[in-house]
C-alpha cells in the first residue's frame, strides 16, 4: 500500500527523533533523511511536506549545510525549525544575524490566531528556544506570525507558497502548545490524510511476511524484551510454526523472567511457533569466573552468547531467513537515516549473521519508533508486562554486579531488584520512571541485626528519568517509599545490610551502575 509521507531533513539537531515521533503521533507516516539528500529523490518519494530540523551550525557562513533554494520551489509544504527557519530565510533573501546573547530555555511567545499554523493555539504560551543567530529580516513575501520578548520573528509564513519557519522548538514538550502547532502543518497545511495506524501496520505486515517467507524456514533470537518479543508474535501470526525462536537463559535474567518468557512462548503458551530453551546458566557463570573487569564480562557474555545460539543453529540446520529486531532510532543511529548520527553498534544480536547459515535478514519492526512497537505489541494481544517492559541491557544483570559474578550474587541482586520494582508499582511510580533497578556493589561492611554483627553486601538502587537514554536525572523518589524498600530488602534478602540510592545524574555517571 502506498502510504502518504512527510520526511525530516537533519540539519545536525539533537531533537529531530522527536520531531518525526510527534509526526507519527499525529498518525501520519514520518521518515528522517540526511539533509545531504538528493533533490531528485525527494521529488521521487513525493512527499506531503518537509520539515527542516534545527542544527548546531550557522546558516550565513561558508561551509555550514545549507539547501538549494529549489527545495522551497516544489511545491511541497515546507516547515522550517530553528536552523531550519533560519535557512529558509537566508537562501530565500531574508537576513539571519548573530544576537548579542544567546537566547536559551522558556521564552513567552505570542501567536497571531489567523495564521493557520496557530489555529486553535493558545494567544500567549510558553515555548522552548535555544540559538545564537536570529532572523533580522524575514525572506521577500513571509510576514511574521509570532513574536517573543527577544526574538522579532519567532515565526513567519509565506501562505502562498505553504513556506513556514519556526524559531523555536515545537516538538520539545517545553513548547506547551508544540504538539498542536506540528499537527496544524501535517494536517492543516500538508493535508495530511492520517493512513498511518498500528492495526494497518499489523495487517500488512502480516501479508508482506507471508509473501516473502512462503514455506521457508525462519530463526529468531528472542531475548525476552519487547522488540524481539513483538517480533516473534508478528511472525508468529505470519507463518506459525515455521517460526524457531530461540530463547538463551544465561542466567543473568531478571528473578522469575526465563519463566515468563516461556509461559507467553512456550508449549503451554499463547502462539503457534517452535520454542527453545537453553538453560545456559551454569555455562556462563563458569566463563565469568574471577573476571572483575566490566567490559570484559560484557565480552564475554556476548561471546558465549553467540556460541549458544550458534550449537543451537546448528541443530536446527540452514534456514531461509533470520529475524533481527532492529527499531527505526537503530537506523537511524547507526547513520542511514539522519545527520546527528551517534554510532552505537548493535549489543544484543551483534554479530549473529555471522554464525548462523541463511539466505536472508528479516527485520519487521525496522520502520516503527519504540513506542509504535508497544503499540503493535497491544494490538497483537501481548501481556502489559512483556509491553511496557523497562530497558534491560543485554549483558543482563552481569553488569549491576560490580566485582566477580557469581550464582549468589545474582540471587542477591535479583530478590532486592524484585522488591525494589514490586514497591515502586505499588507507589503508582512504574510508569513515570524512565528506568529503575537495583544493582550489587561489591562493598561489604559492617552491620548489626538481631544482636549479632553482620558484614554484608551493600545493595544499590537506581532510578532515573530521561527522554533519549543518553541523558538522565536521578528521579525524586519519595522517602517513604525508599525507606519501604530498604526495610524490605534487608529483612527478606540474605546477604544484604545496607540500601543506597545512587543520585548521580548521566553525564557524569551511565544509568547502568557497572
Ligand atoms: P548507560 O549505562 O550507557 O545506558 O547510560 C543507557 C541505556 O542503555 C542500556 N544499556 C544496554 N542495552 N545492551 C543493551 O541492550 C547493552 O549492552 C547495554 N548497556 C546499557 C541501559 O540499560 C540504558 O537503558
Amino acid at each position: 500500500m502506498k502510504r502518504e509521507l512527510v520526511i525530516v531533513m537533519d540539519f545536525g539537531g539533537q531533537y529531530n527523533q522527536l520531531i518525526a515521533r510527534r509526526v507519527r503521533e499525529c498518525n501520519v507516516y514520518c521518515e528522517i533523511y540526511s539533509y545531504k539528500i538528493d533533490i531528485e529523490k525527494i521529488k521521487a518519494m513525493n512527499p506531503k511536506g518537509i520539515i527542516l530540523t534545527g542544527g548546531p551550525n550557522s546558516c550565513y557562513l561558508e561551509d555550514s549545510p545549507t539547501y538549494s533554494k529549489e527545495l522551497f520551489e516544489l511545491g511541497i509544504p515546507v516547515l522550517g525549525l530553528c536552523y531550519g527557519a533560519q535557512l529558509m530565510q537566508h537562501v530565500l533573501g531574508g537576513k539571519v544575524e548573530r544576537a548579542n546573547v544567546r537566547e536559551y530555555g522558556k521564552s513567552h511567545l505570542t501567536v497571531d490566531n489567523n495564521s493557520v499554523l496557530f489555529s486553535n493555539v493558545k494567544k500567549e504560551s510558553i515555548c522552548w528556544m535555544s540559538h545564537f543567530d536570529y532572523i533580522s529580516k524575514t525572506a521577500p513575501g513571509f510576514e511574521v506570525v509570532a513574536t517573543t520578548p527577544d526574538c522579532p520573528v519567532a515565526a513567519c509564513e509565506n501562505t502562498e507558497k505553504n513556506l513556514y519557519a519556526i524559531q523555536f522548538h515545537p516538538e520539545v514538550l517545553h513548547t506547551e502548545e508544540g504538539t498542536k502547532m506540528l499537527s496544524n502543518f501535517v494536517l492543516n497545511v500538508c493535508q495530511c490524510s492520517q493512513d498511518w495506524k498500528m492495526d494497518s501496520f499489523v495487517e500488512e505486515q502480516i501479508k508482506a511476511i507471508r509473501e516473502k517467507v512462503k514455506d521457508g524456514k525462519v530463526l529468531l533470537a528472542l531475548s525476552g524484551g519487547v522488540d524481539s518479543s513483538v517480533a516473534a508474535v508478528l511472525l508468529s501470526k505470519a507463518i506459525g510454526n515455521q517460526l524457531t525462536c530461540v530463547f538463551v537463559d544465561h542466567g543473568l535474567l531478571r528473578k522469575n523472567e526465563g519463566d515468563e518468557v516461556e509461559e507467553v512462548f512456550g508449549p503451554n503458551g499463547n502462539y503457534e511457533l517452535n520454542f527453545i530453551r537453553v538453560n545456559a546458566q551454569d555455562r556462563y557463570y563458569a566463563k565469568l569466573k574471577g573476571v572483575t573487569e566490566p567490559e570484559q564480562k560484557r565480552k564475554i557474555i556476548g561471546e558465549e552468547f553467540i556460541r549458544v545460539f550458534e550449537e543451537e543453529a546448528k541443530k536446527i540446520g540452514a534456514v531461509d531467513f533470520l529475524v533481527q529486531g532492529t527499531i527505526y532510532p537503530d537506523v537511524v543511529e547507526s547513520g542511514l537515516g539522519g545527520e546527528s548520527a551517534v554510532i552505537k553498534s548493535h549489543h544484543n544480536v551483534g554479530g549473529l549473521p555471522d554464525y548462523v547459515d541463511f539466505k536472508e535478514i528479516i527485520e519487521p519492526l525496522r520502520d516503527l519508533f519504540k513506542d509504535e512497537v508497544r503499540k503493535v505489541g497491544l494490538e497483537l494481544g501481548l501481556p502489559d508486562y512483556l509491553v511496557f517492559r523497562q530497558p534491560f541491557p543485554g549483558p543482563g544483570l552481569g553488569i549491576r554486579i560490580i566485582g566477580e559474578v557469581t550464582a549468589e550474587k545474582v540471587k542477591i541482586v535479583q530478590d532486592a531488584d524484585a522488591i525494589y520494582r514490586e514497591e515502586i508499582a505499588k507507589a503508582g511510580l512504574d510508569k513515570t520512571i524512565g528506568q529503575y533497578f537495583a544493582a550489587l556493589t561489591n562493598m561489604r561492611s559492617v552491620g548489626v541485626m538481631g544482636d549479632e554483627r553482620t558484614y554484608d553486601y551493600a545493595i544499590a538502587l537506581r532510578a532515573v528519568n530521561t527522554v533519549d537514554f543518553m541523558t538522565a536525572e536521578a528521579a525524586q523518589i519519595p522517602y517513604d517509599v525508599l525507606n519501604k524498600v530498604m526495610s524490605r530488602i534487608i529483612n527478606e534478602v540474605r546477604g544484604v545490610n545496607r540500601v543506597m540510592y545512587d543520585i548521580t545524574s548521566k553525564p557524569p555517571g551511565t544509568i547502568e551502575f557497572e
